[in-house]
């Protein structure tokens, strides 16, 4: 009896085996089918970047708005004077609007306070806002089918951007922690488009950013957006490591030889540490240029309008604007304390400091912050993944597929 039990289970067993290797096999071809799908529209994008005597078609392929040069991009920056004991913000580049895109699950259980900090901050300004839900936004739905939430966001600012002169995207989890600041202090009118650099490995963040709208930067968006359709099916960043390669495709299109090498760099990730192979290969061909004149400008290291607050533990001085990644619901929580002594009331924020309440000792110099800083950068040059640190140039051909006309384009 006991025999035949076990002989019935080992058979139930061996079903079950049999069945999920069958699932996996459906999974796998369903997968392969539909990988295959993918690469075969890869190929047709990317076909702008491939030297093969098309480059009189490459005007005409996808990503149009890299030949479109705003004809009066202004050669010097208009300067706009640092805001003075929360006075006024003067509307010198136009309507500014402050967009947040969320989906309303997470919006219930995370980002509290830095939503309410921002709340507390647009009280005191006049700038415009959109909060934008990405499930049930009317113009979302009507213009942005895309299914993975990120992509959707960006399709989405290319929306709402219609309805400003500029525009500033912030993530949920970005608060301000000092609200003596405009947001036009950070805007560069010789560019349309402005990021920055991701402080603890130097990845061009694509959480928070500021747009003018043009057709240049709405079209940028929405290619960016477009690319969950086209985006290597590996470990590949999702729309941040989309970003590096559409910025690198945008400033440099003639660089086909290298956007093609960081692209293999970037289909061959497998992991973190892999992936940021692909994220130094851009950034070594980009250089240490930083303004693209007409197109996009980035910021360099903790010198943008946001930065990650745990680089300084949420210390923040004069400097700062906004901190990246506050999370959570309430302060006093999971061992955060945050620069503030107690939670927001919004209805209680205005004019100056009111509903502001500090915790002493958060603010710090500038100088303090710089030395915190300057430990953490050697730091994250100290443990920065060795499979990342490469020399693109080295592994990748730039003649080997092309010669003799690699320099056909320059
Ligand atoms: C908002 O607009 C009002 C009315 O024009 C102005 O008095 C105030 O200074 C503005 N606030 C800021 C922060 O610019
Ligand atoms: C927020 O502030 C308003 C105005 O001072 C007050 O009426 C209200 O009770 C406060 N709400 C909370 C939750 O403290």
């Amino acid at each position: 009896m006991a025999v035949a039990r076990f002989g019935n289970s080992r058979h139930l067993l061996l079903l079950i085996g049999v069945l999920c290797f069958l699932l996996l096999l459906i999974n796998f071809y369903k997968t392969e089918v539909h990988n295959h799908e993918v690469i075969v529209d890869r190929e047709h994008y990317l076909r702008h970047i491939v030297p093969r005597g098309e480059f009189a078609d490459r005007k005409k392929e996808a990503d149009a708005h890299i030949h479109m040069i705003p004809a009066v991009a202004p050669t010097t920056r208009t300067p706009y004077p640092k805001r003075q004991e929360m006075g006024e913000c003067k509307p010198l580049f136009g309507k500014v609007l402050v967009f947040v895109a969320y989906v309303e699950s997470s919006m219930k259980t995370h980002y509290k306070v830095a939503q309410d900090s921002l709340h507390c901050y647009l009280k005191g300004v006049n700038y415009t806002t959109a909060f934008v839900d990405l499930d049930h936004d009317k113009r979302v739905k009507e213009n942005c089918p895309h299914d993975q939430l990120f992509f959707k966001k960006h399709c989405a600012a290319s929306i709402y951007l219609q309805d400003a002169d500029w525009m500033l995207v912030l993530d949920a989890d970005t608060a301000v922690v000092n609200p003596n600041h405009c947001i036009e202090e950070w805007i560069d009118d010789r560019v349309d488009i402005i990021f920055y650099e991701r402080f603890f490995n130097w990845e061009i963040a694509s959480g928070n950013y500021i747009v003018k709208n043009t057709e240049f930067a709405r079209t940028f968006l929405r290619k960016w957006a477009d690319w969950q359709y086209i985006q290597p099916s590996n470990w590949n960043g999702a729309d941040n490591g989309v970003l590096q390669i559409h910025i690198l495709q945008t400033v440099l299109p003639d660089a086909v030889e290298e956007i093609k090498a960081c692209d293999a760099i970037w289909h061959k990730g497998t992991d973190y540490d892999t992936y940021m192979a692909y994220v130094t290969c851009v950034k070594v061909m980009l250089g240490a240029n930083r303004l693209w004149p007409g197109k996009v400008r980035i910021y360099r290291r903790a010198h943008g309008w946001v930065r990650d607050g745990f680089l300084t533990g949420d210390n923040f001085c004069d400097n700062d604007f906004m901190l990246h990644g506050w999370k959570l619901q309430a302060i006093e929580t999971n061992g955060w304390n945050s620069p503030f002594r107690k939670m927001f009331n919004v209805s209680e924020c205005g004019t100056g400091y009111l509903g502001w309440n500090y915790r002493p000792g958060y603010k710090i110099t500038a100088e303090e912050i710089r030395k915190r800083l300057a430990a953490f950068e050697q730091s994250s040059g100290n443990s920065f993944p060795k499979k990342a640190q490469v020399f693109p140039y080295l592994s990748q051909p730039d003649i080997g597929n092309c010669y003799p006309k690699c320099d056909d384009l320059t």
